[in-house]
């Protein structure tokens, strides 16, 4: 095993009725926090009400930025942080999915730098200018992405069709409240993308060509089950608390970064294919993955790494056989029968999305190198990887 760092410094309040501790969290930070959510999902749920009245009762003033977009965009960052800068503010307080607490990461960032954020840590990943940031904290809505517990920002500009990325411990959520019924509302089609970006985050890590990294795999294993069997019955059953529960944790645990400590390599090739699709086509980030990653496994797959999908194969579907590639196609079938039961479309051209800006696509996927380590994927693969999936 390598040798890591290991700090995730993020407070974690899981469970039904932790938001009534919101007020008591924030009063440990400040007397006035932005609220940042994106368009009707905390006023429908009632979350909005309760956030105001846990704020109004520790006497902490509540300025707003609502609004945020899913695929956040930039221009809601300047707009958060000009509030930041205008009226002191001590705490960035994110309530909603991955994007609404990525904008509210962006603006502790921009709050306090003199500069613009966007060109130099997105574009230029000048990455040593991050020294400050105000703290962040979010209550999570959408069991997904991870951002609740991990350091990531992914922010758009559509003017010139970027969505970019980057990772720092200073914006790692100092607290973040989970409350499962808080999902209870999510929609079938975004309770299944939140399912494919869980599995997805794991696949990225647990897909690696080293064959180290024992513990770090079963664990993964562990939610790769969890979310297969938890999925369709958040499905089905939208107020299964065991259900919503399940999958809240395994969002935070995939993408924390415990599941790559230790680990020889990762990959994350399908995450930059994926980010140029949201980019150009401003689609769902779950459905993009959910539609790239058979085609990718099928794509990477080759004698020598073939282990991997064999582990994959046998301990998360029970898949047994003597030819590794066979066992490792069936895995593959396995995967994309799964993501089409959930409802996620099998290819780009049933989301409307034609060979047009592919190669754009592919040139700007790979800008800074090939991508990934199951097979390191130049500009030509990557075209060829979004041609299989149209
Ligand atoms: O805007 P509202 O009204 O809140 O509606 C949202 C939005 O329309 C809705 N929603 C959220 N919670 C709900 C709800 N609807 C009903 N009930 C609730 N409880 O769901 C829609 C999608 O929300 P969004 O936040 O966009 O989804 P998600 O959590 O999947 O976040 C996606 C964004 O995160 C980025 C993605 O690229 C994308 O921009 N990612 C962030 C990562 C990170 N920070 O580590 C890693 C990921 O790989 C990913 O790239
Ligand atoms: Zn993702």
């Amino acid at each position: 095993m390598k040798n890591f760092n290991y700090n995730i410094p993020t407070k974690v309040l899981f469970g039904k009725g932790k938001a009534e501790k919101l007020g008591s969290e924030v009063n440990k930070y400040t007397s006035k926090v932005l609220l940042v959510y994106g368009m009707s999902s905390i006023k429908k749920s009632g979350l909005y009400d309760l956030i105001k009245k846990q704020l109004t009762d520790f006497n902490i003033k509540c300025f707003e930025l609502a609004g945020v977009d899913p695929n956040p965009r930039i221009e809601s960052v300047y707009e958060g942080a000009k509030i930041c800068k205008e009226n002191n503010i001590g705490l960035v307080l994110a309530a909603g999915g991955g994007s609404v607490i990525d904008c509210a990461k962006a603006i502790a960032v921009q709050a306090k730098y003199e500069g613009d954020v966007w060109q130099d840590l997105y574009v230029d990943s000048k990455l040593g200018e991050l020294r400050d940031a105000l703290p962040v904290a979010s209550i999570l809505t959408l069991a997904a992405t991870g951002s609740e517990m991990n350091g990531n920002s992914v922010i758009s500009k559509m003017e010139t069709n970027e969505k970019l990325a980057i990772g720092h411990g200073k914006l790692r959520p100092v607290f973040s409240i989970l409350d499962p019924t808080y999902t209870f509302t999510v929609n079938k089609f975004h309770t299944a993308a939140g399912v494919v970006d869980i599995m997805s985050h794991v696949f990225e890590q647990y897909f690696s060509p080293d064959k180290r990294g024992y513990l770090q795999s079963r664990l993964m294993e562990g939610i790769l089950k969890t979310a297969v069997h938890f999925g369709p019955i958040a499905l089905k059953d939208p107020k299964d608390y065991e259900a919503r529960a399940n999958l809240m944790w395994s969002s935070s645990l995939a993408l924390n970064g415990m599941m790559s400590c230790g680990k020889e390599s990762t990959d994350w090739a399908t995450h930059a294919m994926e980010h140029e699709l949201s980019a150009q086509y401003d689609i769902t980030h779950g459905m993009g993955l959910g539609i790239l990653t058979p085609y990718w496994m099928d794509y990477v797959l080759s004698e020598e790494n073939a282990h991997r999908f064999v582990d994959y194969a046998k301990n998360v579907w029970g898949i047994e056989g003597d030819s590794e590639m066979s066992v490792a196609r069936k895995a593959i079938d396995k995967t994309r029968e799964f993501f089409t039961s959930l409802g996620i479309p099998k290819t780009l051209t049933e989301v409307g999305i034609d060979h047009e800006k592919f190669e754009i696509m592919a040139e700007k996927a790979v800008k800074n190198g090939p991508l990934g380590t199951m097979k390191a994927l130049e500009k030509e693969d990557v075209l060829e990887i979004y041609t299989m999936a149209l």
